[in-house]
């Protein structure tokens, strides 16, 4: 007879109820049974279109944790607490753990992964980054020798959709959050998604699976979208560019380089084509060269793939009584952050200036004070009043552009403040 694994799913919402139903069909070929035993929500009454026996359905996430006969428990409720005290109780009590939640494994990751291995469980994270593109088997498994070098990710399919539907059809930034919220792809606070936070969540989180680092969400840089406008996405193209909101790693000797922001790309790059709520990770590794990973990184139906698929590896270590793979995760590399304001890096200014004799010299000659060096220049029309000046300019230092950006947002010729975007080439 088939050995039965019990599985208990907290949270029934859009991810959670896909979970429940792919469970009910039944997962064919695995050797084993899983079989879901336990289902909790604060809301067990509204219909979610899959047939779950009532003794099963529970307002009380306690009784999925506290269950003898559940094995394995998915969490799906997000959020710090109580998803941090279930998940802890669950371990404590011998059960293997499933989760999504990326602001819990970014804030709290090294507090789980402890607590799995003293009591000798697993934890699954899969669907934390990326949906239903399998990256942290594929980075952890796949990668496993390799020594990564970098890594560049569009990691949030709201942020993605909305500067797709900007810059393919002109739309505004609020109509196209809009509709990705209509889609189902925001969170359930959009702020998280435009301004990078949920990005970021998932980069710390990639920084611990690809560099075995550990590291604070308020050590990394983060910048939104939020100030990102039609203009820019049309400026840019002009330039052969496209802007993506990307989490970026990157070596430099010992230091890891490591943030998150919108950031122009070649257009010919292949990033720069990942359209909609799609996400991607483009890895360079020492030995591997460049490899890119593309998928659906939003949405109840993507992301329960990827935690069933935990689900099934999590049942077949339990039963064969293999070493949990959690131990893996508590390696420390050693490596340490390189603060923001020595990246180096090319940038995009936008400036809105008076249009008159002189103006772009007051400009250029602060970026020579700075050491910053310009590579382009155009001029957007004619006016009396003030007009768009936007600039590309070659590597230059965060710190150096900083202080340029301050001095010449205080001109006298200067309306408003600069747009900067970072340039990345990816290459
Ligand atoms: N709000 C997230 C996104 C969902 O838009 O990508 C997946 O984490």
């Amino acid at each position: 007879m088939k050995s039965t694994v019990g599985v208990g799913v907290i949270g029934f919402g859009k991810v959670g109820s896909e979970v429940v139903r792919l469970l009910v069909e039944g997962i064919e070929g695995t050797g084993f049974r899983l079989e879901l035993r336990r289902v909790a929500d604060l809301d067990i009454t509204t219909p979610r279109g899959v047939e779950v026996p009532r003794r099963a359905l529970t307002t009380r996430a306690e009784e999925v944790v506290g269950a003898e006969d559940v094995d394995i428990v998915v969490e799906l409720i997000g959020g710090i607490e109580p998803a941090r005290s279930f998940l802890l109780e669950a371990i404590q009590r011998g059960k293997d753990v499933v989760t999504a939640n990326k602001a819990l494994l970014a804030q709290c990751g090294d507090e789980l992964f402890q607590a799995a291995w003293e009591r000798m469980v697993d934890v699954g994270f899969e669907a934390s980054v990326g949906g239903g593109i399998p990256l942290i088997r594929a980075i952890r498994e796949g990668l496993a020798e390799e020594r990564i070098e970098r890594l560049y990710g569009i990691l949030n399919g709201t942020t993605n959709y909305i500067l797709t539907r900007m810059e393919e059809d002109g739309l505004s930034f609020e109509k196209a959050l809009r509709e990705a919220q209509e889609a189902g792809y925001a969170e359930a606070d959009p702020s998280l998604d435009v301004s990078g936070r949920d990005t970021l969540q998932k980069l710390v989180v990639l920084l611990r699976v690809a560099f075995g680092m550990s590291v604070a969400l308020e050590e990394v840089f983060c910048e939104g979208i939020e100030r990102i406008t039609p203009q820019d996405l049309e400026y840019a193209e002009e330039f052969g560019y496209k802007v993506k909101l990307l989490a970026v790693a990157h070596r430099v000797g010992e230091r890891v380089e490591a943030r998150v922001h919108p950031a122009l790309v070649p257009q010919r790059a292949m990033l720069a084509n990942v359209r909609e709520e799609f996400n991607a990770l483009e890895l360079v590794g020492k030995g591997v060269g460049h490899q890119l990973f593309y998928g659906k990184g939003a949405g109840g139906r993507p992301t329960a793939r990827a935690v069933v698929a935990d689900v099934v590896a999590l049942a077949g270590r339990r039963l064969s009584g293999a070493t949990p793979r959690v131990r893996s995760l508590l390696k420390n590399s050693g490596l340490k952050l390189l603060p923001m304001k020595d990246v180096i890096l090319p940038y995009y200014f936008r400036f809105l200036a008076l249009d008159r004799p002189g103006v772009l010299a007051q400009i250029s000659r602060v970026l020579a004070e700075e050491g910053i060096s310009i590579s382009s220049v155009i001029q957007k029309g004619r006016a009396e009043e003030a007009v768009p000046v936007v600039m590309m300019t070659h590597e230059a230092k965060e710190e150096a552009v900083r202080r340029a950006v301050a001095r010449i947002d205080r001109l006298e010729v200067i309306r408003g403040r600069t747009q900067v975007i970072r340039v990345e080439e990816l290459c």
